[in-house]
């Protein structure tokens, strides 16, 4: 079954592969979708805020982007997120694997199952990141120059604003790693439709509170995000749909 890449800031397209562009509408809204040609047809890309970075973490329609995928067939995805690292473990500019993560948006539409047509769901979450493409993920980091940092919780604030330094003090202390806008909903919604999840932050900055002022690193940056892009689909590659398990409902 084909298998999706969502690219979050900076990740805006796939280089060098050909792509077709496909407009797709649901109940939910619309997405724009990127259907790979050739070697890489089984593949579909998807930029969370646009080619152009015009839509923001709280306007992302993410219920529309991931029915649309999974309309498509889409049984994996590999996603991206920008963030700021709340603790030096996890080092701005090496990525880190995503295991676990702290909700703290509101106001965003964050399920499918509000629906009478639907009934009651309740996605189980104990391990919202897929273990096997998640392994994978940090088996071939070497190989695309990446050094990669397994076993991060990921705090989703609301934004857009980004966060006090008593906040960052609180996440720290609730064991957030990193600390991003954009992974839930996106994240449950995979779940609640069945499809196998994993994702790589990429912290470019020490959060607030860590420094005087917030610093955005762009040395090297286009670098790593090229070798990310390889490092994902490396991984959508080398794993199939038979050894992922989804997060089952309840
Ligand atoms: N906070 C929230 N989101 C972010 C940050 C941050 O420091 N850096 C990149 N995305």
């Amino acid at each position: 079954m084909p298998v999706a890449l969502v690219g979050g800031t900076g990740i805006y397209n796939l280089p060098g592969i050909e792509v077709e562009e496909k407009l797709i509408t649901n109940q939910y809204g619309t997405a724009l979708v990127y259907l790979g040609k050739g070697e890489y047809e089984d593949v579909v890309f998807l930029t969370r805020h646009g080619a152009d970075h015009t839509t923001p973490p709280h306007k992302v329609n993410y219920r529309a982007n991931i029915k649309a995928l999974k309309d498509l067939g889409v049984a994996r995805i590999m996603s991206t997120y920008a963030v700021g690292a709340i603790t030096r473990d996890y080092p701005v500019m090496d990525l880190a694997v995503l295991r676990d993560f702290l909700d703290f948006t509101s106001g965003r539409e964050f399920t499918f199952f509000d629906e009478i047509t639907r009934g009651v769901g309740h996605v189980e979450m104990s391990a919202p990141f897929c273990p096997i493409m998640s392994a994978k993920i940090l088996e071939l980091a070497p190989k695309h120059d990446i050094k990669c940092h397994d076993g991060a919780t990921y705090v989703a604030t609301n934004g857009p604003r980004f966060e006090s330094p008593a906040e960052i003090k609180m996440y720290q202390m609730l064991g957030g790693h990193v600390v991003g806008m954009t992974c839930c909903p996106e994240v449950v919604l995979a779940g609640e439709l069945g499809i196998n999840f994993a994702a790589v932050a990429l912290p470019i900055n020490l959060a607030a509170g860590l420094e005087d002022k917030i610093t955005i690193v762009e040395d090297n940056i286009e670098k790593v995000r090229a070798n990310m892009v390889a490092l994902m689909l490396d991984v959508l590659k080398n794993t199939s749909d038979d050894q992922c398990q989804a997060p089952i409902l309840l």
